[in-house]
């Protein structure tokens, strides 16, 4: 499939393969009969081949390897609280690491789609539009922030910015936070959320259809990609426990000031849309229709052993 007669956009590179939103990325490629490398940092699915970010040549000479005409980077340095704790890593993970692969696609003349976050903004006045100013709050969030003004300078057209927000659903590694809800809610413990915090529930296979979507438009800039309901935690968590028949009533909100959480967070976050809605109208489901499509891949065949079971 890849060759010299493809045209562009058919051959991928997927740093991060091995995540959430990545996995989802390279069945969606696979879908469309896209020639697609991934990558895998600690978590070594079969097909995906390793690469460290931070080994900048050898990372940028993997890259160049493969010829891609789009490069996905579905990674980095995600443990917001971590990130404070470290902000050295924090910024080689999400700035310096993924700034030295953006060069090297451009210098292929490949595109490069980097995924980012609400975290960019302060949570005073959200919903956030892409035209909004940013102001981080945490060591997370600036980190990126940085990074999408770099992409934005050094890759212009060949640079695509994704922000994102609370991405949930079917996953191979079974990390995200519906995974840890279920677990916590079935063993019939109390699961305590920051019931102040609001943001965006997004659903990941929607999430990698839409990026590839824009991918093959060749859309460049900035673009939301989140579900339509802007929601507190709280009712988040339970909409998931009652789409699992888990007991909602185990859900505890807290205040933010109360968690003791090791970064800032903005609190009034979430992101709005303009961008997807005129492009891809409805190519996010709602969250009821995405938990149940959640539970539908969990039964799926053909997913079975790709698809991590929620417990
Ligand atoms: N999940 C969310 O709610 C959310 C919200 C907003 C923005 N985002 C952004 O979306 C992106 C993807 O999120 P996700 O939830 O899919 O993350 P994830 O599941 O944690 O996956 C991260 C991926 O990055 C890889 N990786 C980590 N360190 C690496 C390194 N040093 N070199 C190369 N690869 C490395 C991981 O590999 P291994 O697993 O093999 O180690 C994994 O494949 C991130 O940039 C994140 O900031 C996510």
């Amino acid at each position: 499939m890849a060759g010299a007669s493809q045209p562009d956009g058919r051959r991928a590179f997927v740093v991060g393969g091995s995540g959430q939103i990545g996995g989802w990325l390279m069945r969606e490629l696979a879908a469309r009969g896209v020639s697609a490398v991934g990558t895998y940092a600690s978590t070594p699915f079969q097909g995906l081949v390793a690469l460290q970010a931070a080994q900048l040549e050898a990372a940028a000479c993997e890259l160049r390897a493969h010829r891609p005409d789009v490069v996905y980077y579905p990674a980095g340095f995600t443990w917001v609280d971590g990130c404070e704790r470290d902000p050295e890593r924090a910024y080689s993970a999400n700035l310096h690491e993924p700034l030295n692969l953006a060069r090297a696609a451009r210098d292929l003349g490949a595109r490069f789609i980097y995924f980012s976050t609400d975290y960019v903004f302060d949570g005073i006045r959200g919903p956030y539009a892409e035209d909004a100013p940013t102001n981080p709050l945490s060591v997370y969030g600036k980190a990126k922030r940085d990074a999408e003004l770099a992409i934005a300078e050094e890759l212009g057209p060949l640079g695509l910015v994704v922000r994102t927000s609370w991405v949930f659903g079917p996953e191979r590694q079974g990390k995200n936070f519906a995974y840890q809800l279920v677990r916590t809610l079935s063993s019939g413990q109390e699961l305590v959320c920051p019931g102040d915090q609001i943001s965006s529930p997004s659903y990941g296979p929607d999430v990698a259809h839409a990026v590839v979507e824009l991918a093959e438009r060749n859309l460049a800039g900035l673009i939301h990609v989140v579900g339509p309901e802007v929601m507190d935690r709280v009712g988040f968590a339970q909409a998931i426990a009652q789409a699992f028949a888990l007991d909602p009533g185990l859900i505890r909100g807290k205040p933010t000031a109360e968690l003791g959480q090791g970064a800032p967070r903005p609190l009034n976050g979430g992101l709005l849309t303009p961008r997807l809605d005129s492009l891809l109208p409805g190519i996010m489901r709602p969250l009821q229709a995405s938990l149940a499509d959640f539970q539908a891949k969990l039964h799926d065949p053909q997913l079975a052993g790709w698809v991590k079971p929620v417990n």
